[in-house]
């Protein structure tokens, strides 16, 4: 039995995560840490708490107390660090609140790991560790900064990180590696592309523009929409993670993408006509539009669903343009793939998204709309 902390998984993908591995192993026990940012949504994991297999911690991961507390409580033998702010445009308003939970939290929980984990020394100095523990970092292909028109992210592609997320999150990196060649912790990372899929808060591109076209607002497009993003169903990074807890290599680093590169404009040219296209075939799903003006036949009309609802807008200071993984070494060393097609995954998280409007509600009833107006207005 494998007892896990594994912190943000209130949010998009700690959350997928969750769900994935409480389903795929019998013999694990799970406590959550999450505090709750407006990212963080109780509701999304409140079925898989159940105080016997799940626990959820409301708390910090910068607490040290708690973390002590947690690691003395339950005797980890697996840390999956999710928590973190994540969003690339919050970060340009407000970077130091993403360099002290994405940096130091991660430092903290390092310390709690180390504190809890540390058995004794060698005869080098260099502390002992108790066996089959772990700790995970999970990091983004932000990282290495931005590619032109050709080539991949390799795992020794040299980091130049952009943004103050990614500078934030590359921070975190480097002092994950640093417990390890330092303390010689039992650590690994993973370097994931672009997610989509169920579950992501509607601040990110894909849930976005399904929420305005459902408001029959405007879909608004940085720049462009010429930069390009690696896309990644969710399922197929958690699995990947899954994987590299359990399986990878100490000290190592794998980088985890989609083989799915789309720029950004293709992406929103593609959602809108799925919208469009489930629609036509499932009448029922235009009671969910808030415009509801009649068509010829008398249903909620849907004519109006096309790209003129697209709206270049002005675009993203320091925009890194183009993301694309090479994830060659998960692939040898763990079997990994991306199994789900993007023609397939972006038509399961459209209908789950138009079966989840009570979620998309709940997540969005907060400060959302201060925010939305910020950035983009009342569009
Ligand atoms: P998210 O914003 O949806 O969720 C983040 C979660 O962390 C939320 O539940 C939030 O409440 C929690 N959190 C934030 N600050 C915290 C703190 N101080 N203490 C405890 N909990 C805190 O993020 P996501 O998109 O699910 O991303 C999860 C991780 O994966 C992040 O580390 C992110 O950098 C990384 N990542 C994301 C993507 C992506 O496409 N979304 C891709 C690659 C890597
Ligand atoms: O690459 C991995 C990263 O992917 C993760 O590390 C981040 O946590 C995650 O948020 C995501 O970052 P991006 O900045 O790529 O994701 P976002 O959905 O914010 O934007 C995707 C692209 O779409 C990006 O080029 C900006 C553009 N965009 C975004 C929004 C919100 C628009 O054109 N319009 C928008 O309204």
């Amino acid at each position: 039995m494998k007892t896990y902390l594994v912190t943000g998984a209130a949010g998009f993908i700690g959350a997928n995560y969750l769900k994935y591995i409480l389903a795929k192993h019998n013999d694990i026990k799970v406590v959550v840490l999450d505090t709750l940012t407006y990212a963080g949504n109780l509701g999304t994991i409140a079925s898989d708490i159940d105080s016997e297999r799940c626990f959820f911690i409301k708390g910090d991961i910068c607490d040290y107390s708690l973390a002590d507390r947690l690691f003395g409580e339950y005797k980890f033998d697996y840390v999956v660090n999710f928590a973190a702010e994540s969003h690339v445009d919050r970060s340009i308003e407000n970077p130091q609140l993403f360099l002290t939970t994405n940096i130091l939290g991660t430092q903290n929980l390092l310390d709690a790991a180390r504190r809890a984990w540390v058995t004794g020394k060698d005869e080098y100095g260099y502390p002992t560790w108790r066996k089959g523990v772990r700790y995970h970092q999970v990091s983004t292909d932000e990282v290495y900064g931005s590619l032109g028109t050709e080539g991949f992210f390799t795992e020794e592609t040299p980091l130049c990180p952009h943004s103050p997320y990614s500078a934030s999150k590359t921070s975190a990196d480097l002092v994950v590696m640093a417990y390890h060649d330092t303390y010689k912790m039992p650590i690994s990372i993973t370097r994931c592309s672009n997610n989509y899929g169920p579950y992501h808060f509607p601040e990110k591109l894909i849930p976005l523009i399904i929420k305005n076209i459902l408001e029959g607002k405007k879909l608004p497009v940085y720049g462009d929409g010429s930069n390009v993003r690696d896309w990644l169903y969710v399922e197929d990074h958690c699995k990947a993670i899954d994987l590299v807890v359990r399986l990878g290599k100490e000290g190592e680093v794998y980088n985890v993408g989609g083989h799915n590169e789309k720029t950004n404009l293709e992406i929103v040219k593609l959602t809108i006509s799925t919208i469009h296209r489930l629609m036509s075939e499932n009448p029922n799903y235009r009671s969910l539009l808030k415009k509801k003006e009649k068509d010829a036949n008398g249903e909620i009309s849907i004519n109006w669903i096309d790209e003129s609802l697209i709206l270049f807008v002005k675009d993203r200071l320091g925009h890194d343009q183009r993301y694309a993984i090479d994830p060659t070494k998960i692939t040898d060393a763990l079997g990994w793939y991306p199994e789900t097609k993007f023609e397939v995954g972006i038509v399961k998280t459209i209908e789950w998204y138009l079966a989840n409007q009570t979620w998309v509600e709940e997540v969005t009833s907060g400060d959302y709309q201060k925010y939305y107006e910020k950035m983009y207005g009342s569009r």
